[in-house]
């Protein structure tokens, strides 16, 4: 459950503040901090703002509100199933290329409904996947409930998920774009020292073009996407090996107006360090 007391105690030890330096920069007694950490009391609305500036996040983070999971959580609230139940193409070339005669593991990061999760789980891959979305996941566990298949489903955060073993293929489809510019480097590292020596990472991103314009209708979450620089992913990936390195444009027709997308999607392989071809 979440605890707002956590979140200040993990924010000020990250700066190298102790309790008595928090409070004196907030103008309050060192045990007014101690007992907000302690979840025996909370910060009063009007000091929000200033803890937020002084711990260097947002008042929506102090108070765990995310406003992706909550937009998500929404658009999954019907019984249909938003993305539909078509697996993404990008199952296919997975298959191809490391067709599931073991049990592979796979990782789906942002897994909304889990249609691609349930989809490889069937193929006969080991899958966990993960969204921040709890709507997302409930509808997940229900289609992996009703193919009669084992789904690994957790709700985490890219941002401060740290998978607990390595992954013969991680996957993620139509959810980087949510990454702030300074976290990708970073994430793209941690996911790739996240996997086996010979597996792969299969990875798609919304990125920008000068001669796109933004759609006329703007997505609800578009305040939030920040797309990447046409390439940027495959930068990243320079050391691995590249069997698909695509570029695409195409149309769009969400909220009823036609515009178009562009979108970077890599299928790299980890070689070996000292491995040649
Ligand atoms: C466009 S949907 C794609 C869902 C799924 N991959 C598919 O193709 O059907 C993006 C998903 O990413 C999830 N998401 C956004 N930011 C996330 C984050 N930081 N960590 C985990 N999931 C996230 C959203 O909740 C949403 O379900």
């Amino acid at each position: 459950m979440y605890k707002i007391g956590e979140v200040i105690s993990k924010k000020r030890t990250a700066l190298g503040l102790t309790q008595a330096q928090l409070a004196d920069a907030l103008h309050i007694s060192f045990q007014a901090v101690s007992k907000w950490e302690n979840n025996a009391a909370s910060p009063n609305i009007e000091m929000l703002p200033r803890l937020a500036a002084v711990l260097g996040t947002s008042v929506d983070a102090l108070v765990g509100y995310n406003g992706v999971a909550a937009d998500y959580d929404s658009r999954y609230l019907s019984e249909d199933y938003y993305w539909g139940l078509q697996p993404n193409r990008l199952c296919f070339e997975i298959m191809k290329l490391l067709p599931p005669v073991r049990p592979f593991r796979v990782l789906d990061i942002g897994c909304g409904e889990g249609k691609d999760a349930v989809f490889m789980a069937k193929c006969g891959y080991l899958v966990t996947a993960f969204d921040i979305s709890e709507t997302g996941l409930e509808k997940a566990r229900r289609l992996a409930e009703h193919n009669r298949v084992d789904v690994n489903l957790i709700k985490a955060d890219l941002v401060d998920f740290c998978p607990d073993r390595s992954y013969d293929i991680i996957f993620s489809s139509g959810m980087l774009h949510f990454l702030d510019a300074p976290l990708r480097k970073e994430i793209c590292e941690n996911l790739k020292a996240h996997t086996v020596t010979g597996g792969y990472n299969v990875l798609n991103v919304f990125v920008k073009k000068p001669f796109i314009v933004r759609a006329p209708d703007s997505t609800r979450d578009e305040s939030r996407r920040f797309p990447w620089l046409s390439g940027e992913l495959f930068g990243y990936y320079h050391d691995w090996l590249f069997h698909t390195c695509r570029e695409e444009i195409f149309d769009c027709n969400s909220g009823g107006v036609p515009h178009k997308h562009c979108m970077d999607t890599l299928i790299a392989q980890k070689i070996g360090e000292g491995e040649r071809l």
